[in-house]
């Protein structure tokens, strides 16, 4: 298959081809340094505040799709193949965007400086083809911070624009930007530079495996919601950059009767209702991690890799026995996803490995599963206390479990002595499940940060312990706010 030594992506109708490229430079930087178009705003720098958020499109299912990214964390290499729309592009002072007129009408700005992020967050939600609930639009716009409007004026302004039915430029134009970006899709690897620093985002999978094994020292990237704060705020130089979305493979997501298997370079954002169809306690976890633009570009494969004791995704896969799919060269392995992390920032991946699968079993009938994530914020936050169960169930007692815990230890690590002592404890009778809540203390020796100290979190593990086994007694309904909690 041929090599491409061009940057190719749709802007304004027309391809643009970029040849030389610094593998470090954002989006935002190119939009403001290159292309001289200053709309989109830089806020934080590292993807919380969304005053740089910019519309990508996908083609998916022969249309295009238009999802919201924060431009500072987002690299050019992760453009390719793709249509980039920012705040500019939208309208001008004689002819504003519907949702920008709606803005306007119901005073949804004021010093303007988070405006253009919420114009485009509202650009996606104006394509997405629903009118939106008022809780999907709180949804859509948790990972925009406006510190002087207030978000009621800017929810209205969604309600009143985001119809279902677009007739902007985007959707006149949306079968000729289909057909360009299907031909952008060619197949072909791109790589820019040379063996001392290159951007790479291979088409094709043995090109991915090759080059990852051939340079075990460039950079794997999928989604860069850890990477390109490593960039913006780490400061470190990354000379080479290999992507690993444009593989079409690794982002296919079977969804068999026994395994939903996700190739890595599956999007929380796509992955969600599938996870969601496994347990919906599942689907809420993933609707809180980080903001509808983390979603939209962060991985699964991605919160697996690095390893992160905090990250929401491993508790709830471990607990789930998830298997992991690991690729060198032509050389693959699998194992339990548990055994993937040894201790703090060392995972069973040699350099230049690649994590290229996740299987997830789904529950049989007679298993049960809840999970819960504690963190200072209910959205756009960083777990403090990750917990996640999977109970097999013999009538009313607890046949045997799986414990899994994300900021209780260096690593996202099972409760052994407490799924030891859960083993034939019985719903009806809470007083036996004292020693399995006691167990947790023996199983964890908590970190202590500035999220949450030790003790607090040795006492919340517990009370979540408890707080499942009271759910699946029937002795209380759910109390999360999400989809459980609703539909209860
Ligand atoms: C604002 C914000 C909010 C966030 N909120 C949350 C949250 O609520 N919960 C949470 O868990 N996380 C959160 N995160 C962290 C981050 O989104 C996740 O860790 C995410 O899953 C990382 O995935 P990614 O695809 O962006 O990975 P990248 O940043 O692309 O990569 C992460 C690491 O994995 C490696 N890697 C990626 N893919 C592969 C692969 N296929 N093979 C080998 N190595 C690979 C990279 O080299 C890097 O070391 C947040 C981040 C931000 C910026
Ligand atoms: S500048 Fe704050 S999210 Fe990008
Ligand atoms: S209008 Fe000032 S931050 Fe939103």
């Amino acid at each position: 298959m041929s090599q491409r030594t061009s940057l190719r992506f749709l802007r304004r109708g027309k391809v643009v081809e970029i040849e030389r490229l610094d593998p470090m430079l954002t989006v935002l930087d190119y939009l403001r340094l290159e292309e001289k178009s200053p709309g989109t705003k830089e806020g934080c720098n590292e993807g919380d505040c969304g005053a740089c958020t910019v519309a990508v499109g996908t083609l998916r299912d022969g249309g295009v799709v238009y999802e919201p990214v924060n431009a500072c964390i987002l690299l050019m290499a992760q453009l390719d193949g793709k249509e980039l729309v920012a705040v500019d592009d939208l309208g001008d002072s004689d002819r504003l965007h519907p949702v920008q007129q709606a803005l306007v009408d119901s005073h949804g700005s004021q010093c303007g400086f988070c405006t253009p992020g919420f114009v485009m967050s509202l650009f996606t939600l104006y394509h997405a083809g629903v009118r939106p609930t008022r809780q999907q639009i709180v949804d859509q716009i948790a990972g925009n911070l406006c510190r002087c409007t207030g978000y009621r004026p800017i929810v209205d302004a969604a309600v009143s624009s985001c119809t279902g039915r677009a007739i902007d430029a985007w959707a006149k134009g949306a079968r000729r930007a289909a057909e360009q970006l299907a031909a952008l899709a060619d197949g072909s690897d791109l790589f820019i530079g040379n063996g001392q620093g290159f951007t790479a985002v291979p088409a094709q999978a043995e090109t991915l495996a090759s080059l990852a094994a051939a340079h075990p020292d460039a950079t794997i990237v999928a989604g860069a919601t850890d990477v390109g704060l490593w960039i913006t705020k780490q400061l470190r130089t990354l000379p080479k950059i290999i992507h690993v979305g444009g593989v079409k493979a690794l982002h296919a997501i079977d969804n068999g009767k026994d395994i939903l298997s996700l190739g890595a370079a599956v999007t929380y954002a796509e992955a969600e209702p599938y996870l969601a169809a496994i347990d919906p306690d599942v689907g809420e976890v993933v609707r809180r991690i980080g903001s509808k633009q983390v979603r939209a570009s962060g991985t699964v494969g991605g919160n697996v890799a690095n390893g992160s004791p905090i990250g929401d995704m491993p508790p709830m896969l471990i607990a789930l026995a998830a298997t992991l799919h690991l690729r060198h060269g032509e050389a693959t392995r699998t194992l339990p996803l548990e055994n993937y992390f040894l201790a703090y920032g060392k995972q069973d991946r040699k350099a230049g490995e690649l994590v290229w699968q996740i299987d997830v079993p789904r529950l049989k009938p007679n298993e049960r599963f809840r999970s819960y994530k504690i963190s200072k914020r209910f959205d756009q936050d960083i777990s403090a206390v990750m917990a996640a169960f999977k109970f097999t169930l013999a009538g009313r007692r607890v046949q045997s479990a799986r414990a899994a815990f994300g900021g209780m230890a260096a690593t996202p690590k099972r409760a052994t002595r407490a799924e030891v002592a859960l083993a034939g404890v019985s719903l009806d009778d809470a007083a036996s499940w004292g020693r399995a809540i006691l167990a947790l203390a023996e199983d964890f020796q908590p970190i202590d940060d500035m999220r949450a100290s030790a003790a607090y979190r040795a006492e919340v593990a517990q009370a979540l312990l408890r707080k499942a086994l009271i759910e699946l007694a029937g002795a209380s309904q759910t109390r999360v706010v999400g989809a459980r909690g609703k539909a209860a």
